[in-house]
């Protein structure tokens, strides 16, 4: 059977944390540390990916660090065959040993996400005063032998700050930068959105162009926002640059993400609607596929890739936005895109 369900998975290993992030997708799961997957679970999903040739693990939470045996966890995947990745906000970071253990366990990347460009803002978005000590966290990994990615999440209140931070990730040899926006999610299957004026964001993006190119720090910008929200212009600058990932994975419906439950997920956002679960709806690669092509799961991809707006029928960048994180729609139309396509 043809596979063409992508290159990447993802293992979700817990939802307990130590932050509270008032954007955090995962918070209507109650940050419950007894939510963790289990280890049957997780050698189920291993060999799924295997069928499915698959061979790039990201393992996530949660806090995937609060995890007891995070360390079993990455040698367990790192030794099935998998390149294996984590993302985390770092903060457990600051113990070089714990981080030292992770890298001689096989961890081949670390994404740490930061939550704020300076001590106010990290403290207002995570509710704690951890900003020092997640600056220490990304001064321990970028001096280990790890590769890394830091990404950062803007809000419109950061472009001054955002400078002086880049100033202190280039004086810690950060070699890779990705920037954020947090984006809506849903908040026990109601849209939650965290800030309407997204052609302010997508003004204070536009300022962040020329300091990051003028860094010497590699970067990309994440942009899951619809691409009219810019300016003419700036797009175009980033694609020739380069230095733009987006689209949405609801659209290509590629890669895997396992929740705790060993729950399919459509969307790491989406853990309200999972697609099925790993043996009970399907258990080989073959299956899984089969499953993809089931009348109501294709019916919900069908519906996803379906163009929401007018304005982006005929645009030229619908290959690279596809009318960006469907969060945006589900939102505008109450919802009513998501309902119409799950049952
Ligand atoms: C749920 S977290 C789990 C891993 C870890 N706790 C962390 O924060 O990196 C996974 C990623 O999702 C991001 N995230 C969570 N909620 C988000 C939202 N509403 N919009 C954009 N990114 C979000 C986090 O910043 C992080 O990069
Ligand atoms: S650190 Fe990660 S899991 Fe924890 S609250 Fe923030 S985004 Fe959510
Ligand atoms: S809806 Fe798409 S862009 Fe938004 S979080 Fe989910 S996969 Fe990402």
């Amino acid at each position: 059977m043809q596979r063409s369900i992508g290159n990447k998975a993802w293992l979700t290993i817990n939802r307990e944390c130590n932050l509270r992030c008032s954007w955090c997708y995962a918070q209507s799961r109650g940050y419950d540390n007894s939510l963790v997957i289990r280890n049957e679970a997780i050698e189920r999903s291993l060999k799924l990916f295997k069928e499915l040739q698959i061979y790039n693990v990201f393992v996530i939470g949660g806090e995937p660090t609060m995890h007891q045996d995070v360390c079993g966890i990455v040698s367990l995947i790192k030794s099935s065959g998998f390149n294996v990745s984590l993302i985390t906000n770092g903060l457990k970071f600051c113990d070089v040993k714990f981080l030292n253990d992770l890298v001689d366990a096989g961890l081949d990347m670390v994404g740490i996400s930061l939550k704020g460009c300076d001590q106010d803002k990290y403290e207002k978005v995570t509710r704690f005063d951890y900003f020092e000590s997640a600056m220490v966290a990304i001064g321990n990994v970028c001096k280990s032998k790890v590769s890394h990615d830091i990404s950062v999440t803007v809000s419109n209140e950061d472009v001054e700050s955002f400078t002086s931070l880049l100033q202190d990730l280039k004086k810690m040899d950060v070699k890779r930068l990705s920037i954020d926006v947090e984006r809506p999610f849903f908040d026990s299957k109601t849209i939650c959105d965290v800030d309407e004026s997204l052609a302010i964001k997508a003004r204070m993006l536009e300022c962040l162009f020329s300091p990051l190119e003028n860094c010497g720090v590699e970067y990309v910008f994440n942009v899951r926002m619809p691409f009219f929200f810019f300016s003419g212009g700036f797009v175009e600058k980033l694609i020739q640059h380069g230095r733009i990932v987006s689209g949405c994975q609801l659209i290509g419906g590629n890669g895997i993400i396992i929740d705790t439950n060993a729950n399919v997920l459509p969307c790491n956002q989406m853990h309200e609607y999972p697609l099925g679960q790993l043996g009970v709806d399907f258990a080989t690669g073959d299956d899984y596929l089969a499953f993809r092509k089931r009348k109501d799961i294709d019916s919900f991809y069908k519906a996803m890739n379906a163009c929401p707006n007018a304005k982006c029928v005929d645009c030229q960048y619908w290959s690279y936005c596809g009318a960006g994180c469907r969060f945006y729609w589900f939102r505008d139309s109450g919802n009513n895109l998501l309902h119409n396509s799950i049952s």
